[in-house]
């Protein structure tokens, strides 16, 4: 395999040193709008001399962003090149454009470190659906915000300084609020449901809350009602029925959400069959996410494109109830609502998810997290 590889910072650097050990792929070009030089890679700044080269069969793109990443992948379809991507933004928002392009030019398109970083997890829910109905996915699916999250409950760091060690370690996005606003975990669930259930999700039917008012207050709170607060995606099928949202919930202190330390994942599919089946590994950093990249090339030399086929639009309804826990916001909806107090905060009693995140909309000052039975 001949890989013109589209970006050389932190996965781009770690895929072209694993590469650079294997005889069975190496990287030929590099696009790299900085001055670098690389013993065995020409750097290249402009795209067009990886598209225009035919010994370049795959493009890997690790630019991350949406422009011009999209624009150079679709280019990339189109000249009948392979695609490996580690960039969850871009599968997520263009799924309906790339998905059935690459199905159409027959080329292979794959994005394992898109979700989880190191963890092959859409590469076992490929294996998991061809043998079952799925019927939930999600879980704890950004490295930064566990870090964070972890490092205020067990180490009693304030918030700004478990943001910036994140980001010292390269976990975090350029943008950390992608991170901690719970982008990057909505992209990831959206990608998840929909090869699980093979639909494709309207994105804005898709609620996320994050972590980014959380404060020590919060934690004493949890803490002395034996929880752990962890950002936890949910997509569910039912019944021809589909849910998914992302929001910060409360994990009773002994499961093992609660338990996942630093920058690792516990990713989770509910199939018919299996049952509950978890992966826990290094959601972010550059040799686990790096060592997916190389996991997607070997499989497409394997002849493997995407882990399920293109398939139709659907709405998410997120009927579920659940109590939450409300602080830094009153009103008489949450009054009418209020079950319990915690120190300043309101428990609710159950409403539903689409209720909650609604009100959170009309809220953005408060922190929310789910509080499930
Ligand atoms: N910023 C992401 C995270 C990187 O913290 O999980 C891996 O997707």
């Amino acid at each position: 395999m001949r890989i013109g590889l589209l970006g050389f910072g932190v996965v781009g650097r770690g895929v072209y040193e694993i590469t650079a050990s294997r005889d069975d792929m190496q990287v030929v070009k590099v696009l790299c709008l900085e001055d670098i030089k690389l013993p065995d890679a020409e750097a290249v700044k402009d795209f067009k001399e990886i598209l225009n080269d035919d010994s370049i069969d795959t493009v890997v793109e690790a630019m991350g962003g949406l422009h011009p990443a999209y624009d150079f992948v679709r280019a990339a379809i189109e000249a009948g090149k392979n695609v490996v991507t580690s960039n969850k933004a871009l599968v997520c928002t263009f799924y309906d454009e790339l998905l059935p392009l690459a199905e159409s030019k027959g080329v292979k398109f794959r994005s394992t470190a898109a979700v989880g970083g190191g963890i092959g997890w859409l590469s076992e829910l490929e294996r998991a659906r061809r043998v079952q109905k799925i019927r939930k996915v999600g879980g704890i699916m950004n490295g930064t915000c566990n870090y964070i999250l972890d490092s205020m409950t067990r180490l009693n760091l304030g918030y700004g300084e478990a943001l910036s060690q994140a980001q010292a370690l390269g976990y975090a996005e350029a943008n950390p609020t992608t991170d901690v606003d719970g982008i990057d975990t909505w992209h990831k669930i959206i990608i998840s449901s929909n090869v699980a259930f093979g639909v494709s999700l309207d994105r804005e039917s898709v609620p996320v809350s994050g972590i980014s008012k959380i404060t020590a207050e919060d934690v004493e709170n949890f803490a002395s009602h034996g929880y752990v607060c962890k950002l936890i995606a949910t997509g569910k099928c039912q019944d021809g029925k589909y849910q998914a949202y992302v929001q910060p919930t409360l994990c009773p202190q002994g499961s093992l959400e609660s338990a996942v330390p630093t920058n690792y994942n516990l990713i989770t599919f509910i199939g018919t069959a299996s049952d509950r089946m978890s992966l826990f590994g290094q959601g972010a950093g550059r040799y686990p996410t790096a060592h997916n990249v190389i996991q997607d090339c070997v499989d497409v030399m394997n002849g493997k494109g995407f882990y399920s086929t293109y398939g139709e639009k659907v709405t998410v309804v997120n009927d579920d109830k659940v109590c939450y826990y409300v602080r830094g916001c009153q009103d008489a909806w949450l009054e009418e609502n209020r079950k319990d107090t915690w120190g300043s905060a309101v428990i609710t009693e159950p409403v539903s998810v689409e209720a909650m995140h609604s009100w959170l909309k009309e809220h953005p000052g408060a922190f929310v997290a789910a509080i499930p039975a």
